[in-house]
């Protein structure tokens, strides 16, 4: 289940509830960037790192090797959890995860306040320069934070090159090495019992026929390859970076659900070409409540994006979609979505690879009429007003792909199960009820 726009569409809600039907979720890439939102019987969970399949107590939780982990975020949210009374003794944590370190915090911090009006607006955890250790092969993983010597030794040599980048690049005071040892040994001492070869746990599980899940973080433009470079993220949140980010083949997965937005949000900079600065674009947001579950920044809002759509489809070989927040657009007059952009007066269906020819892009609309009714109590398709429906099925034909799931609203309830994504009979989901056209030309 991957993020199909440029994330936040909601992919905790829809993991909390596929989740009922996995014996494992496995979360494959980002670190605590992410933050997933779940509502389920009126309280609010906000994660981060570990899968939203921990609100079910049989299911086995995996955070995958191509993550990248804060142990001390991660502790605060074990302990957030627990004082829930969830227990997290299901969690499994790969030993070749990569670990943020108190330098690649300060790092990502000190370098977007260099860049000006090139910054990225990172959600400021470390992730990108926990990464660039990681390619650099400097980086520290899991497996050595569990080794007191190793770490030792890692960190002396690691926070010796730092301190020069710290103090020389970023005029800041040095780190000190036995301070960063002490503090990580304390973490590793807690994360211990979690660590353990998690492609190989993934494998038992696949062997014994167990329901897999693998939950995308962030979204498919912000993918470090695929997505609005350089205004992304350092991981592939694509569904190719679950095979990648678990150690899994690709034969291993049955089928890939992307999430979106009814309409559109992103948090931090790059160019968005169905933004809406102001009127509509601040209804969505005051009505999607758009503050971010990790940096509380506000979410800039749009209306949706067709094209991206179609790209996210591509780029994750998509058999179904689910669609959130629906309920968002139930107050509009009229309901606008983007067909295809203008690029230099030429008309393009496809998302540019270039970005300063994606920063040129203008879209081009078609303007469907709302349905002016609270939708939030609906529970089946029927119950939907036919200008919603008229408005999902227009997503479908646009995308060439079936809607599955419809949420309307926060809580698990909250949701129209079209066809179950997991169970239900692969690509005939939903063409019974919304017909999809044959492609478009
Ligand atoms: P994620 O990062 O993809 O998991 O998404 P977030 O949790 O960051 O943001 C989605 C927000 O929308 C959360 O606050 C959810 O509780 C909320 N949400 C999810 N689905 C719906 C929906 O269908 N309607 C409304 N109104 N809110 C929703
Ligand atoms: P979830 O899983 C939305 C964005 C940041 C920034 C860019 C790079 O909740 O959907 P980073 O800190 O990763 O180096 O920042 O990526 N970003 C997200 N935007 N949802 C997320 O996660 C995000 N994780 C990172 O805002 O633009
Ligand atoms: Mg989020």
């Amino acid at each position: 289940m991957i993020g199909a726009q440029w994330g936040d569409e909601g992919k905790g809600k829809i993991t909390d509830l596929l989740s009922k039907s996995a014996d494992v979720v496995v979360r494959y890439q980002g670190g605590v960037n992410a933050g997933h939102t779940v509502v389920v019987q009126g309280q609010t969970f906000k994660l981060h790192l570990i899968p939203s399949g921990i609100l079910y107590p049989e299911t086995d939780c995996i955070i995958g090797a191509g993550t990248v982990i804060d142990p001390k975020e991660l502790i605060a949210e074990l302990d957030r959890l627990e004082a829930l009374n969830i227990s997290a003794s299901r969690l499994m944590i790969s030993e070749s995860a990569h670990v943020t370190m108190p330098y690649h915090r300060l790092i990502d911090q000190a370098s977007e306040e260099r860049r000006g009006n090139r910054k990225i607006g990172t959600t400021r955890r470390g992730i990108g320069p926990t990464y660039a250790d990681k390619s650099e092969r400097t980086g520290i993983r899991m497996t050595n934070l569990m080794s007191s010597e190793t770490l030792q030794e890692q960190l002396n040599w690691a926070i010796e090159q730092k301190n020069v980048v710290l103090d020389k690049l970023y005029d800041l005071p040095p780190l000190d090495p036995k301070q960063v040892i002490e503090e990580y040994r304390a973490y590793a001492e807690r994360l211990a019992p979690h660590v353990t070869d998690t492609s190989l746990r993934i494998y038992e599980a696949f062997r014994a026929k167990r329901n897999i899940l693998f939950e995308g973080a962030q979204g498919t433009l912000l993918d470090l390859d695929h997505g609005t470079y350089p205004y992304v993220t350092s991981s592939n949140p694509v569904a190719g970076g679950a095979c990648i980010g678990s150690g899994v083949g690709p034969t291993m997965i049955d089928r890939v659900i992307g999430v979106a937005k009814a309409y559109t949000t992103r948090v931090g900079e790059g160019p968005f070409p169905t933004e809406l600065k102001g009127g509509v674009g601040a209804e969505l947001c005051d009505r999607g409540a758009e503050f971010g579950t990790t940096t509380g920044r506000q979410r800039r809002c749009g209306w949706f994006d067709g094209v991206i759509g179609r790209y996210a489809v591509r780029i994750n070989g998509l058999d179904c979609l689910a669609i959130t927040k629906l309920d968002v657009l139930d107050s509009l007059d009229e309901i606008k979505v983007c067909v295809a952009y203008d690029l230099d007066g030429q008309k393009c269906h496809d998302l540019p690879g270039d970005s300063s020819q994606f920063a040129r892009c203008t879209p081009i609309y078609e303007t469907l009429p709302g349905w002016k009714q609270s939708t939030d109590h609906c529970r089946s398709l029927e119950d939907l007003p036919q200008q919603a429906l008229d408005y999902l099925k227009f997503l479908a034909d646009l995308m060439e792909v079936p809607i599955a799931i419809v949420s309307l609203g926060a809580s698990r309830d909250q949701t129209i199960i079209v066809e179950d994504p997991i169970h239900g009979p692969k690509r005939a989901l939903l063409t019974d009820k919304l017909s999809i056209e044959p492609a478009r030309t």
